[in-house]
């Protein structure tokens, strides 16, 4: 580890398709690639994640390997469901697998409570209490990973249900992802309501490491508008100045079951993203408080700027 503790972000919006999973899994392998040790978790039913490395949920499933959707049911240990890429990565990454079974998660365990009330093992007046431990499910399975992953990332599912509050109480940080397109200043603040309900009963340590704009053309004015509106609405400290451009090598990255740090034509679009992760730990140094790492390690600068 080169953090001296590990670090817990989660790329949240509950809009679909704004860059959550492209985020999540170039800023997953960009800190890999920066020699971070780095878990990636999928809680996303759609396992878009996971497929992201050319895997597949479902035959993962069938080889018995564990997946997140373990995490929840049978209160498993992330480090024991943690899926080894070997030496790609340089053995610095890792993966929680994705579940297509994720989407029934939080019927099966309501359902284990409803049974548990009417086998007389509970009563109802336990019921909140037993909720609160289903939504810390997640929390306790990535704990087994602090003190071993310096970065632990996770993709969310484009919703404000279980899983996502579950995910909130989990992680330390969380980054939303924006597309211009798809921008929703509504939606944005229901998000912050739920997050501040999540910071007022589970988790009052969650902060808030940056908003992230994608898929941004930068011939485009509405797309500098949209920028400057989001500045205006979090803050300019906040509002990560990197914007990620838009282009189709995110996109043939994904169809080819590789990352843009293993193609060497996505060349341009990893190195974005190591200005963001660069822009995250420069914010560390100058506002120890609100820092993904509070001891930077500067050799990290010298690598990102020659890399
Ligand atoms: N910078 C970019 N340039 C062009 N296309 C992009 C860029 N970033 C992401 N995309 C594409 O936009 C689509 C949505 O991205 P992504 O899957 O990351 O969003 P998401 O928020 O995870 O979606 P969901 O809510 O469904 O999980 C994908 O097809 C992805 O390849
Ligand atoms: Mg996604």
């Amino acid at each position: 580890m080169r953090f001296p503790k590990t670090q817990i972000i989660a790329l949240v919006n509950q809009k679909g398709g704004c860059g959550k999973t492209t985020s999540a899994v170039a800023i997953a392998a960009g800190f890999a690639q920066l020699g971070y040790s780095v878990c990636l978790a999928d809680t996303d039913p759609q396992c878009n994640a996971t497929d992201s490395f050319g895997l597949r949920a479902d035959s993962l499933v069938d080889e018995g390997a564990f997946t997140l959707a373990d995490a929840y049911l049978k209160k498993r240990a992330a480090a024991d469901i943690e899926y080894d890429f070997g030496n790609r990565f340089q053995g610095n990454l890792t993966l929680l697998p994705g579940n297509r079974g994720l989407g029934s998660v939080p019927l099966k365990l309501e359902s284990e409570l409803q049974i548990a009330i009417a086998d007389g093992e509970r009563t109802t007046l336990d019921a909140d209490e037993m909720r609160t431990e289903q939504r810390q499910r997640l929390k306790r399975s990535l704990d087994t990973l602090r003190s071993k992953r310096d970065v632990v990332i996770i993709d969310t599912p484009p919703s404000l249900d279980f899983l996502m509050v579950s995910t909130l109480i989990a992680a330390d940080w969380f980054i939303i992802p924006v597309f211009p397109s798809g921008y929703d200043l509504r939606g944005l603040e229901l998000l912050m309501k739920t997050v501040a309900k999540v910071r007022e009963r589970y988790n009052p340590g969650l902060r808030l490491a940056g908003v992230l704009l994608g898929n941004y053309d930068r011939t485009a004015i509405l797309d500098k508008d949209i920028h400057e509106m989001l500045k205006k609405r979090f803050g300019g400290e906040v509002v990560f100045q990197t914007t990620i451009g838009r282009s189709v090598r995110m996109r043939d990255a994904t169809v080819r079951g590789q990352t843009i740090f293993e193609l060497p034509e996505a060349q341009a679009q990893a190195q974005q993203f190591l200005g963001l992760i660069q822009e995250m730990l420069n914010r560390g140094t100058k506002r120890p408080e609100q820092t993904t790492n509070p001891l930077p390690d500067e050799s990290i600068f010298d690598k990102v700027s020659n890399g």
